[in-house]
């Protein structure tokens, strides 16, 4: 068991390793985030969680970002690797990004639109 200090942690990643991510080099993806992050000695202001399932399996392997609400898409090692370094300068990842998020999702237009996640209910909204 660990207790990591994050009061100097500006980025959260959520490196999702759930079954269908797994068949898409999520172990890869990790391991990549992970050594990049290590290299730029960024631990302090990069932090990673490994997810089970995120519900966006067409999109595999998926990489959130926090704050900024990012949802990557098809992130290889290579690009994992491109995340960590955006993120660090406060940027993103643009050709790569499925959804943002700013009060609603925005999809990017890059990703199947799903299924909803209510069927047959009317909307409350
Ligand atoms: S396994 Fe990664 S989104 Fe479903």
């Amino acid at each position: 068991m660990t207790t990591w200090n994050l009061q100097e942690t500006s980025c959260h990643l959520l490196i999702c390793n759930g079954g269908s991510c797994m068949m898409r080099q999520a172990e890869e993806v990790t391991q990549a985030i992970r050594d990049e992050i290590a290299l730029l000695g960024a631990d302090k202001r990069i932090h990673t969680t490994r997810t089970r399932c995120n519900g966006r399996c067409a999109d595999a392997c998926v990489v959130i970002a926090y704050p900024d609400g990012i949802w990557y898409k098809d992130i290889s090692p290579e690009s994992g690797r491109k995340i960590v370094r955006k993120h660090l300068v406060g940027k993103r990842l643009d050709e790569q990004i499925a959804y943002t998020f700013d009060h609603h999702f925005i999809a990017s237009g890059r990703s199947v639109a799903g299924k909803e996640k209510i069927a047959g209910r009317p909307s409350l909204f």
